[in-house]
């Protein structure tokens, strides 16, 4: 037998939450000769069955009624969906603390802080020291704080030596300027890597470009490929973020981006780029999209993970119209675009395969490759042109 008290201290509950168990016949309390009022083994086993019930989300009455009579089973199912929500977000949140103090999968982490807040994940990532560069490498590659300096060492060994730093061919670059109404005199590529789309501009129009990527490396390798033409009078390198453009407004004729607006999305990059384009300024940008609407478990799953914004072509034109742009063609890239890519990387990738099988950024460039091969026919990039209106 217990007194009030000690049953209180068994079960963590003050004595005013006993007595109202109680008034709700709960438990049944015993009056002893001296007054005492005493409780016995079964009352202590119903308080904490009744505290697991409530803890679940059934009120005080509910969990009598379970008990006591039959189970209403309609509110215990809709106790249990709420029931599951809070244990999913609790366990959200515990992901969250826990990488604060680097446990855990970061990978996934970085990848659902990213669904759920994308700038606040990148302003987060600024404050524990990385830089915009680094932020957004960390966003799109490594995904792990801990690891992130070798994961991008690893990353650029590999690209080093490559060419194209995406998929691409001269003939649809050439093809998609020839869509431009009328000529440009002020070209800004953006994300343009070493430079091959930006040496197709050149050839192909009497434009002055203005190149601009964050890495200057490519930028180097892209000025010498210029001086050996000796087209460099017409070229203008800039090694600066892509979300924080240093141009005036109406500066360009036309804006070229191959296969670099993902970075910062390509919603947010019609959107900062529009004021820099000149009235009925032309923008010509490339996207991965999906090619058919029932991709396989494998791709979606993929590209869950590594662009989870990837659309199909129709919805692309919606946000490019929301955005305030028409959209005057449109065509999906070439095969040849693709293997001239993939074609080299996977060639590196085996090259490096004995020195370099352990590094992570190494299996994540293989997996891709692997993926970009197999599953080639539900996903490419697809070249939009669009002007301003
Ligand atoms: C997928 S590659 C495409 C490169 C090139 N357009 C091509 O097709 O070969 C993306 C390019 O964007 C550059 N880049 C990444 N983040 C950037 C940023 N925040 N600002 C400017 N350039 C960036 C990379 O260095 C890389 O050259």
């Amino acid at each position: 037998m217990y007194k009030i008290s000690e049953l209180a201290e068994k079960v963590g509950l003050s004595r005013t939450a006993l007595l109202y168990y109680e008034k709700l016949k709960l438990i049944t309390g015993r009056r002893l000769e001296n007054g005492y009022r005493v409780y016995s083994e079964l009352d202590l086993q119903r308080v904490r069955l009744i505290q697991q019930l409530h803890l679940g989300g059934l009120t005080l009455k509910e969990c009598k009624v379970c008990l006591e009579s039959k189970i209403d089973k309609a509110l215990v199912k809709q106790r249990l969906k709420a029931l599951d929500e809070e244990i999913e977000q609790k366990q959200q949140s515990r992901i969250l603390l826990a990488a604060f103090v680097g446990e855990g999968d970061l990978k996934s982490w970085h990848e659902s802080l990213d669904k759920l807040a994308p700038d606040a994940h990148l302003d987060w990532l600024k404050t524990q020291g990385f830089s915009d560069k680094e932020a957004l490498h960390l966003k799109w590659l490594s995904k792990d704080m801990n690891d992130h300096d070798v994961y991008m060492q690893d990353f650029m060994k590999v690209f080093q030596t490559l060419e194209r730093w995406g998929p691409g061919s001269e003939d649809d670059t050439k093809h998609a300027l020839s869509l431009i109404p009328t000529a440009p005199s002020s070209i800004l590529e953006i994300g343009c890597g070493k430079g091959l789309a930006t040496n197709v501009l050149a050839q192909f129009s009497q434009a002055q470009i203005t190149a601009i990527d964050n890495e200057q490396p490519a930028l180097d390798r892209l000025a010498k490929r210029f001086e050996e033409q000796e087209l460099s009078a017409r070229l203008e390198i800039c090694c600066t973020n892509m979300a924080e453009l240093p141009f005036s407004n109406e500066s360009f004729d036309l804006i070229w981006s191959e296969g670099s607006a993902y970075i910062i999305g390509i919603e947010k990059a019609l959107m900062l780029w529009k004021p820099i384009l000149k009235k009925q300024g032309y923008l010509m940008m490339s996207d991965l999209v999906w090619k058919t609407n029932s991709p396989s478990e494998q791709s979606t799953e993929f590209w869950n993970h590594e662009y989870p914004d990837i659309q199909t072509v129709q919805t692309r034109i919606k946000q490019i119209e929301k955005a305030g742009y028409q959209v005057i063609a449109n065509f999906p890239q070439s095969k040849g675009a693709w293997l001239n890519y993939y074609g080299p990387l996977r060639e590196r990738l085996n090259e490096l395969e004995s020195e370099m099988a352990n590094s992570t950024a190494f299996k994540d460039m293989k997996n891709e490759v692997n993926m970009c091969t197999e599953f080639s026919d539900e996903f490419g990039y697809h070249m939009f042109i669009l002007v301003k209106i």
